[in-house]
């Protein structure tokens, strides 16, 4: 079975978040499942510079307003289609941001571009590559299934996977024409949405099949609120929106064998977690102690509740915890970690940045990874924090709710309890869950118990894999019925 899968980012080559992990995760799993993977992306700087075997399979002298070629090639072990267009991609840093933070005033052509590239490999204007299913992530990419039905064609089937409801792609109805769409596509039941277009609105409403990366945030976005404006369309996709908690590549992310760690260690020798400790310690220019120490790794946004943790930092310190946060995003949330870390030296760290191997570090070396979202299609770092024996504390809502078991009395009990849930996110209930995660820390048998049960879950992509291998021959079955 062959997949074009289409998307703005690809771990290792770019990236800005999670959405990065599972597109250059997927693919090698899948071919444990007998799938095969080619993965469409921008020419940005760093996906040009690292693409190997290239070969040009086309060239546009106008394409979207621009010069393109489209390249076929490979890099970091992945089959990669890429669209080399300087004009729209070939621009340092962020992939959506110009350096002042602000999204690039183009976004809506560079990301139509991408999806309209998306839409002629599927129709197999480069043949003989014809895939059998078109899997498109995130709003960046969502107009191809769009494309495909203005195009009239019912081939191939198409996934949209929604990765975060928040990011939808919204822009001005005057662009109808550039992004080589027909007039009567501006309905409501077209590409309309709030008097605009919506690109992650077309591709639900136009893909065979749309996934959310955890199947409670799945139900969650049905609902008006957390639906975000597109729980009608979610609604009326019925069973055809599922979905499937994301997998994490358990080589890059493996305790037993990473450089980035001062001391590698298994669920066995989880003594050996000290030395890490020690390193973070010294990093982040903290006292030494034997203390709990509580690590962040996030986007600094509404969403992933910094806010409310800034707010709580006092009473964490109080209750006898050290923090280490490791993340950037809005200024405010910045200056006011800033100013924590100032108040509280020795206590509080933080690094406003973004460092591949000091996340490492973090999950190596914390006792719990914090994650307080205020929403979580699926979240990443909790699945880090259980492989790395680093417990999540998180909020009770979207993927970590389906991946992190409260440790309750049943399910200690049971042996079962990988962490600490919590809701809502508020202070008060937030220094509950600190409370608690204290308590059980102290209690080193418990908490040994706990580490090497969340390490012994199986998280890897290649389980994970099956379900989307799964959706992908459904819809094959279905056309060869
Ligand atoms: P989201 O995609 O919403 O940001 P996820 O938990 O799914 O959240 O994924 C976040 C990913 O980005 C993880 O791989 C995490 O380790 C990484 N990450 C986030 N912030 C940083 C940072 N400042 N430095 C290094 N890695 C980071
Ligand atoms: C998004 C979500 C995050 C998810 C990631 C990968 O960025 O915010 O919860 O883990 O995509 O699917």
């Amino acid at each position: 079975l062959q997949v074009l899968a289409v998307a703005s980012e690809v771990f290792p080559l770019i990236k800005t978040g999670g959405l990065a992990d599972v597109v250059g995760g997927l693919p090698p799993a899948l071919a444990h499942h007998g799938v095969e993977v080619r993965t469409l992306v921008p020419g940005y700087p760093s996906v040009l510079r690292a693409l190997e075997g290239t070969t040009v399979v086309a060239e546009y002298g106008y394409f979207f307003g621009a010069f393109c070629k489209l390249l076929a090639g490979r890099a970091a072990g992945l089959d990669l289609f890429v669209l080399e267009a300087p004009q729209l991609f070939w621009r340092e840093g962020n992939p959506y941001s110009a350096p002042d933070g602000q999204p690039w005033p183009d976004n809506p052509v560079r990301f139509a571009a991408l999806a309209h590239m998306g839409y002629l490999i599927s129709r197999g204007d480069f043949g003989p590559y014809v895939p059998d299913v078109l899997h498109v992530h995130d709003w960046q990419a969502a107009l191809a299934p769009a494309y495909l039905h203005y195009g009239g064609r019912t081939k191939p089937r198409s996934v949209l996977t929604i990765h975060n409801l928040a990011f939808q792609g919204q822009f001005s109805r005057d662009l109808l024409y550039a992004i080589g769409l027909p007039g009567h596509a501006y309905s409501m039941d077209g590409v309309e949405y709030y008097g605009g277009i919506g690109y992650l609105k077309a591709g639900i409403r136009f893909a065979d099949r749309v996934t959310t990366v955890s199947p409670r945030y799945a139900a969650e976005i049905c609902q008006p609120g957390a639906g975000m404006g597109l729980d009608g369309t979610l609604r009326q996709k019925g069973l055809a929106l599922s979905g499937i908690v994301n997998g994490i590549d358990v080589d890059t992310w493996n305790p037993a064998d990473d450089p980035a760690l001062a001391a590698s260690y298994t669920a066995d020798t989880l003594e050996l977690r000290a030395r890490n400790k020690a390193a973070l310690e010294g990093r982040f220019n903290l006292e030494a102690g034997d203390g709990p120490l509580i690590g962040m790794i996030t986007r600094l946004s509404w969403q992933k509740g910094m806010d409310i943790v800034i707010e709580t930092l006092p009473s964490i310190i109080a209750a006898g915890c050290r923090v280490v946060v490791l993340g950037t995003g809005d200024a405010p949330l910045e200056a006011g970690l800033a100013k924590a870390a100032a108040a509280y030296p020795g206590k509080i760290g933080v690094f406003a940045g973004y460092d591949e191997n000091l996340a490492h570090l973090v999950q190596g070396g914390a006792d719990a990874i914090l994650v307080p979202s205020r929403f979580e299609p699926c979240g990443l770092t909790q699945l880090y924090g259980l492989r790395y024996g680093c417990l999540p504390i998180v909020s009770r809502v979207g993927g970590l709710f389906d991946t992190v078991i409260d440790a309750n009395a049943a399910a200690r009990e049971q042996g079962v309890a990988t962490g600490i849930q919590f809701e809502p996110v508020t202070r008060e209930a937030l220094e509950a869950a600190i409370a608690r995660f204290v308590a059980l820390y102290a209690d080193t048998s418990a908490w040994r118990a706990m580490q090497r049960q969340a390490m012994s879950l199986d998280l890897s992509w290649t389980r994970r894999a099956g379900a989307y291998a799964a959706l992908f021959r459904s819809l094959v079955e279905v056309d060869s019925a």
